[in-house]
């Protein structure tokens, strides 16, 4: 999926035109008006609407919302555990680097346990990264924990591994990695529409050893037990769900 190309919703105001020729410009490619769409043969197209954004293609739809956090929320007041939290223990106060953000569902669920920290997440995918980030910036919601979260995420483009080796040691308290799965679970719908446009790098100990040298008190590694991950890198502590197979290894830093 390569070529693609700007256009709005059907009867947009001037500020959407405006909005869909800039994206267009910024992400280099064209914008196409709505009514001409038909005529382009594109893989894919940005729909820039009143309130959102996002990537259409035939049969597939991309769009930001924070629904996985909203649901592991909703279960953790209920009183489950969650793996996540459960191995992040946050004081409250943490910066957390999420390097792979995606739809950052798990980043905002950090992040509405650190009320005075915050989570700066790294998307390597140019249109992940656009949605994402123009889905946290204009998200409207009522639910206070959610809204607050969001405004603790900061995120950038770029590959985490040249963003780790240029940090210095120590800068950020937890580093968190969650690469896409070698067995992907495609019953995890909330995926399914990113997997076209997400980087499958993986994870070397090079990279985790770099990981380590940034954090000042763990590395947090997401696996499927059935992927090489933690067969690779040896970690102190995992913790799982056997149903699911999703497990979460702890390095901590000495
Ligand atoms: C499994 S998803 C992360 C899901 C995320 N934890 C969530 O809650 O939505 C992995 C994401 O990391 C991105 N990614 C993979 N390798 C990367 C890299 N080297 N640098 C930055 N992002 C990367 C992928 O494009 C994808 O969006």
């Amino acid at each position: 999926m390569k070529n693609f190309v700007v256009t709005t919703s059907h009867k947009p105001d001037k500020e959407q035109i405006m909005k869909a020729q800039e994206l267009a410009e910024s992400l280099g490619t064209i914008y196409v008006p709505r009514k001409r769409l038909k005529e382009t043969n594109v893989d894919f197209y940005y729909v820039v609407e009143r309130n959102r954004l996002s990537i259409k293609w035939p049969g597939g739809e991309f769009f930001f919302h924070p629904s996985s956090a909203v649901l592991r929320m909703r279960n953790i007041k209920s009183g489950q555990k969650d793996y996540l939290i459960e191995v992040l223990q946050p004081k409250g106060n943490e910066i957390v680097l999420d390097t792979t953000f995606g739809l950052g569902g798990e980043a905002i669920l950090m992040a509405a346990f650190l009320p005075e920290g915050k989570v700066v997440g790294l998307e390597g995918s140019i249109h992940i990264y656009t949605v994402v980030k123009y889905g946290i910036e204009h998200f409207e919601t009522d639910v206070k924990w959610l809204k607050e979260a969001l405004k603790r995420i900061e995120l950038y483009y770029a590959n985490f591994k040249d963003y780790i080796r240029k940090q210095p040691a120590e800068s950020f308290d937890v580093v968190y990695c969650d690469p896409m799965f070698e067995n992907p679970v495609y019953e995890s719908s909330a995926m399914n529409p990113l997997r076209p446009f997400a980087v499958y790098d993986t994870v070397d100990e090079e990279d985790v050893r770099e990981m380590l040298r940034i954090a000042r008190k763990k590395v947090i590694l997401k696996s499927h037990v059935k992927d090489s991950l933690f067969k690779r890198i040896k970690v102190d502590e995992l913790k799982g769900s056997k149903k699911s197979g999703v497990v979460y290894g702890v390095i901590y830093k000495r």
